[in-house]
């Protein structure tokens, strides 16, 4: 007999047949209910047993957490809750669980207690469905982009290159810590890390997705980068996966039409396909939310706020309309922003972010045409020589989702950016020759995946939504 998943076996139609099912014990109740799950779906089959027909040892055995193999009759339920069930006939164990140790117990756990127990947490309903969802919203990216003429291109992880001209990399290095190679002073010479080379773990395949991008046309990039800086915040990683579709030909305009139809895609392809898990969350989170006091509770359920994103337009906003509206509003009790936008120029804090988006627009909102001076050397200056062609992509909840920008084609300009940077051309000579053969408009973003993934999952803490999270604090497992 095959075995079956759960999943297939809750979607049959009962003909009174046998069944075999392997997983994992979530409850033994009153010696007669095995409540079992095998990852394939949210729900538990229910396992009847008959207690009379089996040994006491065995039944001990039954323990939360364990391993079984289970061969039994499949059922209409005669219990609410479930449309069949497995009447047992064969229990076999494959892996006992001691119910005194084992971390998962069958009650309501603290986000914070199953980050330590990371190995374990996806045997929670939440754990799972978040990393179900996440796999679908995996899947989703993947089909957009091959369905829309993109090629998928794996980009270098380790490279020379700062990409975002931030400093924010991981050094890697092949030196002999004893000793190591030395400058004219005397010092050690990172410049011969990597086999008498400067490298670093990339922070952004952008770079390398544009040389692609102009010869191959639409291209996109789906891999880990890296950044180094110190920010212990909910929505910030030291290791996360980003995707960054790169195209010829478009200019800024078209970016945001590409992100915004992007991103409605994939959420619209994720309430299609995983309706169990994210009614699963929007439950659980609705729940959560009653618990905390009626100002911080979140105007939309989470389906609501999925459903509000493929439904509706993003609003479109220049920077220089944000800084305005930001100086204008009053976005608390105290009437203050913690940082003050006292002029054209500064940077925005994520604080302004959200307020734009769950305050002011009540809506997803793309701002563009960033001051040149806040943004990254690669991006096109606009005519007004103040501003350059950038948009990010804010969202309810999170902030910035999405950072993009038309890129500057014009060499000279890129030249004499980079120069007033001091970055090499030496550095970036293949960059530059993009430039010198053939140049041409072009434009392009990154979406942080695990942003998308708490978005779409509704979950707070970027460390909930990816399996083993590197912070600052936090590097284990
Ligand atoms: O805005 P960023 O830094 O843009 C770039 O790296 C560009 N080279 C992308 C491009 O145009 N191809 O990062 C892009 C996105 C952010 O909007 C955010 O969603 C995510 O990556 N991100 C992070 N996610 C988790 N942890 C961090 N430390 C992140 N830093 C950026
Ligand atoms: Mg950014």
């Amino acid at each position: 007999m095959t075995t079956k998943t759960v999943s297939e076996l809750l979607t049959q139609d009962v003909t009174l047949q046998q069944v075999s099912v392997k997983g994992w014990v979530r409850t033994f109740r009153a010696n007669r209910f095995i409540a079992l799950n095998d990852g394939s779906t949210i729900n538990n089959i229910q396992c009847v047993v008959d207690f009379e027909n089996f040994d006491e040892a065995l039944l001990k055995r039954i323990t939360t957490g364990a391993a079984l193999h289970i061969n039994g009759e499949l059922v209409e339920s005669q219990g609410k809750g479930q449309k069949v069930e497995i009447v047992v006939s064969t229990i076999e164990v494959l892996g006992d669980s001691d119910a005194e140790t084992y971390p998962i117990q069958p009650k309501k756990h603290s986000f914070e207690f199953l980050r330590e127990n990371a190995h374990l947490r996806t045997r929670t309903n939440t754990f799972s469905a978040v990393m179900r969802i996440k796999s679908t919203l995996s899947f989703a990216v993947h089909k957009y982009f091959t369905e829309n003429g993109f090629y998928n291109m794996h980009t270098p992880m380790i490279t020379g290159s700062d990409a975002e001209g931030a400093g924010e990399m991981f050094r890697i290095t092949t030196l002999d810590a004893k000793n190591p190679p030395l400058d004219e002073n005397g010092d050690v010479d990172f410049k011969q890390d990597f086999f008498g080379k400067e490298a670093n773990l990339t922070v952004s395949g952008q770079l390398e997705a544009e040389t692609y991008a102009m010869s191959l046309g639409k291209v996109y990039t789906f891999g880990p980068t890296f950044r180094a800086e110190n920010s212990n915040t909910s929505r910030h990683l030291a290791e996360f996966w980003m995707i960054e579709p790169e195209v010829a030909f478009m200019d800024l305009a078209g970016n945001m039409d590409l992100a915004e139809d992007f991103i409605k895609s994939v959420i619209s392809y994720l309430l299609e396909h995983n309706q169990e898990d994210l009614k699963f969350l929007d439950e659980r989170l609705f729940n959560e939310e009653k618990s905390k006091p009626q100002a911080e509770r979140s105007e939309m359920r989470l389906i609501e706020k999925l459903k509000f994103v493929t439904d509706n337009n993003f609003k479109r906003v220049s920077y220089t309309e944000a800084i305005d509206i930001l100086r204008n509003s009053k976005p608390n009790k105290k009437k203050k922003f913690k940082y003050l936008i006292n002029e054209w120029g500064a940077d925005l804090q994520s604080e302004h972010e959200r307020f734009l988006v769950e305050k002011h627009f009540k809506c997803p909102v793309i701002l563009f045409d960033y001051p040149a001076n806040i943004k990254a050397f690669y991006m096109r200056l606009n005519d007004d020589e103040k501003t350059v062609r950038a948009m990010d992509v804010l969202f309810p909840g999170i902030g910035e989702i999405i950072g993009g920008s038309q890129r500057e084609e014009r060499l000279d300009i890129l030249k004499e950016k980079m120069a007033a940077l001091d970055i090499p051309e030496e550095e970036l000579w293949w960059y530059l020759d993009l430039r010198k053969y053939g140049t041409a408009v072009h434009s392009g973003f990154g979406l942080g995946f695990e942003r998308l993934v708490m978005f779409a999952t509704g979950m707070g803490n970027i460390r909930d939504v990816i399996p083993y999270p590197r912070t600052p604090q936090n590097a284990e497992f």
